[in-house]
């Protein structure tokens, strides 16, 4: 009798695809599950992981969805790509935030930017394609380009420059599999906006080489500082295909109603690119998720067809919070913080703190300060490792006034024992 041979693992001994398998939770949110789970277990934790803003919903948006909740209309579904009215008020948004003109066969409506961001990737790139992304980035981007077959190729700009990449950095990552560069301004973690300038520089490079690129605009009107001043004479935040025309037929523009209205429950956002991409991405979304909630694309046509009053007063607030942020983390010896000019996002530097000594223990990387400050000053942060560059912390500042000075005395205090 011959020895049996083991048998090949069968196709379905194998739980979980390996495409799948390799995406790894996105940190972001298991921070803030952390401790929102150590505060529901009764500890005082204050959460500066969640990009969020604390802020309800605009009356006048809560009220359009109500109205459209007892209209019958509003039960059904609605077109894949979304409601006619939202992307007609879309392209009309786009023009007066932007300047830049499309029509509604531009614009996908998605259950939130990061579907239009998903969508996007797994429409325009083919196993191998190669996509620049600046980091330190936000942790959807990799696993989105990933899932669709992509390559992503890290850039890295730290603090000396702002967290501001160069085209000379860029040009350094090109390759012939180079197919698209992302680009996010204001940008999450980092908080940093591209001046015009600077835009119009990478946007050439781009066509230059014939690129594509995603362009990331959901923090478009959350500026402030010197930016802001510079917006007031260029248009919002310089977006790419209008300061580049040349990329239009090559650009896919991300946004939504999340961080701008205060509304990342409601989930909606769209994709604005050229026609035949949109339409590619709008047959997967046919599949896999069809329309958007219609009541929700009810309140997004009255957030993005609104005045902007609701939305300055956000500003105003995270104005204020992210100069209070930033000075006491600079107060803090071994922290450095560079000022960020937009989103709702600090990034220091802690690099000089690992390897000290904090209450009997000696964090060696930024995960590890992370874990120590939740568990001795129950304060929540973001480890720069979820975005690509170890040595850094991410805090939101999108939380009450109150907590966001507790809780940022509560780091200087355990921080200050660092020997
Ligand atoms: C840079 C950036 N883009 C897109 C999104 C997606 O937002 P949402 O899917 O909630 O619309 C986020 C959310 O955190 C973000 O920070």
């Amino acid at each position: 009798m011959s020895a049996a041979t083991p048998s090949a693992p069968s196709p379905a001994d194998r739980r979980v695809s390996a495409r799948i398998g390799s995406i790894s939770e996105s940190a972001t949110l298991a921070v803030d599950a952390k401790a929102k789970a150590l505060k529901a277990a009764g500890r005082p934790v204050i959460g500066f992981g969640a990009g969020e803003p604390d802020f309800p919903t605009p009356g006048y948006i809560v009220e359009a969805a109500v109205e459209a909740c007892r209209t019958p209309k509003y039960h059904r579904y609605t077109p894949a790509g979304g409601l006619p009215e939202l992307k007609s008020a879309i392209v009309a948004k786009t023009l007066r935030d932007s300047g830049y003109e499309i029509e509604a066969a531009n614009v996908l409506v998605t259950n939130g930017g990061k579907q239009a961001i998903y969508e996007a990737f797994a429409a325009i790139l083919d196993p191998g394609d190669e996509v620049i992304v600046p980091a330190p980035y936000w942790t959807t981007y990799p696993e989105s380009i990933r899932l669709a077959g992509g390559v992503p190729v890290d850039v890295v700009a730290d603090e000396t420059t702002g967290y501001r990449v160069t085209v000379e950095q860029l040009e350094a990552a090109r390759t012939e599999r180079t197919k698209v560069l992302l680009f996010v301004s204001p940008s999450n973690p980092t908080g940093a906006v591209y001046p015009r300038e600077q835009v119009e520089a990478v946007g050439r490079w781009a066509a230059e080489h014939g690129l594509w690129v995603l362009t990331d605009e959901i923090y478009e009107h959350l500026v402030y500082g010197d930016a802001a001043a510079r917006a007031g004479a260029e248009g919002l935040s310089s977006s790419l295909p209008v300061v580049v025309p040349e990329l239009r037929d090559k650009c896919i523009i991300v946004n939504g109603v999340a961080k701008t209205y205060a509304m990342t429950g409601w989930r909606v956002g769209w994709a604005i690119g050229p026609k035949d991409v949109i339409k590619a991405a709008t047959n997967l979304q046919s599949h896999a998720t069809s329309n958007v909630s219609n009541v929700a694309q009810a309140a997004a046509i009255a957030a993005v067809t609104g005045d902007l009053t609701a939305v300055e007063e956000m500003k105003v607030a995270f104005d204020r919070r992210r100069r209070t942020i930033v000075r006491m983390l600079n107060e803090i010896d071994g922290v450095l913080c560079p000022e960020p000019e937009g989103a709702f996002y600090a990034y220091p530097s802690v690099k000089e703190l690992l390897g000290k000594e904090i209450r009997g223990k000696r964090p060696q990387s930024s995960v590890e300060l992370a874990e120590l400050i939740l568990e001795e000053a129950e304060v929540a942060v973001v480890p720069g490792e979820a975005f690509g560059t170890p040595g850094y912390l991410r805090l939101s500042y999108a939380l009450g006034d109150e907590d966001l000075v507790e809780g940022v005395s509560r780091l200087q205090k355990l921080l200050a024992e660092a020997k």
